[in-house]
């Protein structure tokens, strides 16, 4: 089911056409669709529903737009977060508090007493010291911390080097050779309530076999914890789960995760844990941007759009591919280089792509941006933080305002333009 269509030749996001967007807000411009959200996120829970009391936290660094959150709150999502920034989204959200989990490598203090105080429900302690720094803070405020060990399994991921999460030597988890003996002596102070463990290897996981290899382990780990005596009730598995960026892109579908997931639980005993994020809301966004130039190239023309490396960074860090296609496309193709405005040879988002015909002044997207998209936006190059806008049936709101940090006063572009402004229109016609 697409929630990103043609009708009439125009590309829509379920019933808007994307030039009204456009017209409204200026470009670059991030745009969800809630329909696509709501299908993904009760397609996920629907999958892993039978499983005994699975719990559901949405990576809030996947996309933290507090409209995103909401309507994710109103599907039963919990949310796990990696800092105080995170935390307050996902509170101002309408997140209950006891449904927020904890995660990260770096927590300060401040912001371990932050989520102490507002009640959350679950810290996932990422070193020992840690454990006893929040048994402490807990202690003096009288309360008792719920906490489990995340435990780095050492299995790769087999994604890309800088995503993958559980090898021995990433900085995640407590290596799972000590945790028993860790979880032994953390088990132990007043100030944690600690009820299990947790892992993550990984994030755009295209297999599920290190998935499972992990799940294993920690299972193995979870009967050694029940023998020395702790009464294991929680295990959290993380996220990682892939999509499909590329049309001949295989993904393992819902089903066969969630009966991989009840095969390798099944005597558990535990209430699970999952902190999905790019499965949520990967498909669920677009990056909507405009043609400036038609460059010509070496070999190829560089097809110059509005939108940058600090609108969507993947390309940039990962290599990633996200597809390309014209709002309006005349059904020709052309061969180019698909690059943006940053002054860095690396703010490319495509060479040698064969792509829908475009023309200086066309829109065109970037598909699957709704994960790690707008989340990672910069303002490089003094380029705004680009809006961002819900649509749902047939209407669509401003759900992200386009914003220039570091207080630069009145700057240019910073109010909402119409999109014929980037170009002189009188110009561009008679070009
Ligand atoms: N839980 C933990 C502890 C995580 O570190 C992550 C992602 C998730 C859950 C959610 O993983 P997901 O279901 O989205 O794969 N910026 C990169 C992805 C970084 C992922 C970091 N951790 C990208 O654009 O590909």
């Amino acid at each position: 089911m697409s929630f990103f269509d043609y009708r009439d030749g125009v590309l829509c996001a379920e019933g808007v056409a994307l030039p009204v967007i456009a017209d409204a807000v200026g470009t670059p411009v991030h745009v969800y669709s809630a329909g696509a959200l709501r299908h993904a996120a009760n397609a996920f829970m629907s999958a892993l529903r039978g499983l005994p009391s699975a719990r559901f936290a949405f990576a809030v660094k996947a996309n933290p737009n507090g409209a995103v959150l909401r309507l994710l709150a109103e599907c039963g999502y919990g949310a796990d977060i990696v800092s105080g920034g995170e935390l307050r989204r996902a509170l101002d959200a309408g997140i209950a508090p006891a449904d927020v989990v904890f995660s990260g490598v770096g927590k300060t203090d401040q912001e371990l007493i932050d989520a102490l105080e507002a009640g959350i429900g679950q810290f996932n302690l990422e070193l020992e010291e840690e454990g006893r720094v929040l048994a402490q803070l807990a202690r003096r405020r009288g309360m008792r911390a719920p906490a489990v060990l995340r435990v780095n399994p050492d299995v790769d991921g087999g994604t890309h080097a800088k995503i993958t999460t559980g090898r021995r030597t990433s900085k995640f988890g407590v290596d799972i050779a000590g945790a028993s003996d860790m979880y032994d002596r953390l088990a132990q102070l007043d100030g944690l309530d600690l009820q299990g463990v947790a892992l993550h290897i990984g994030s755009q996981i295209s297999d599920l076999e290190p998935l499972e290899a992990a799940y294993r382990r920690i299972g193995a780990l979870v009967l050694d914890l029940r023998a020395r005596g702790h009464p294991i009730t929680r295990v959290d598995l993380g996220g990682g789960l892939g999509i499909a960026y590329r049309p001949e892109d295989v993904m393992p579908s819902l089903a066969a995760y969630a009966a991989m997931v009840a095969r390798v639980t099944r005597d558990w005993n535990v209430s699970l844990t999952f902190e999905p994020g790019r499965i949520i809301t990967g498909l669920a966004g677009v990056l909507l941007t405009r043609v400036i130039w038609v460059k010509p190239g070496l070999s190829h023309p560089f097809v110059i759009v509005d939108a940058a490396m600090n609108d969507l960074a993947r390309p940039a860090l990962y290599d990633a591919y996200h597809r390309f296609a014209a709002v309006r496309p005349d059904g020709t193709t052309m061969v180019a280089n698909i690059a943006g405005p940053v002054c860095e040879t690396g703010d490319m988002f495509g060479t040698d792509r064969t792509i829908d015909h475009v023309a200086r002044g066309d829109l065109a997207v970037f598909h699957a941006t709704g994960a790690y998209g707008a989340a990672m936006a910069s303002s490089y190059n003094s380029r705004p933080i680009s809006p961002q806008v819900m649509v749902d049936g047939d209407r669509f709101e401003l759900v992200g305002d386009r914003t220039l940090p570091f207080d630069t006063p009145a700057p240019l572009g910073c109010k909402p333009r119409t999109a014929g402004s980037v170009f002189d229109a009188e110009l561009t016609q008679a070009a």
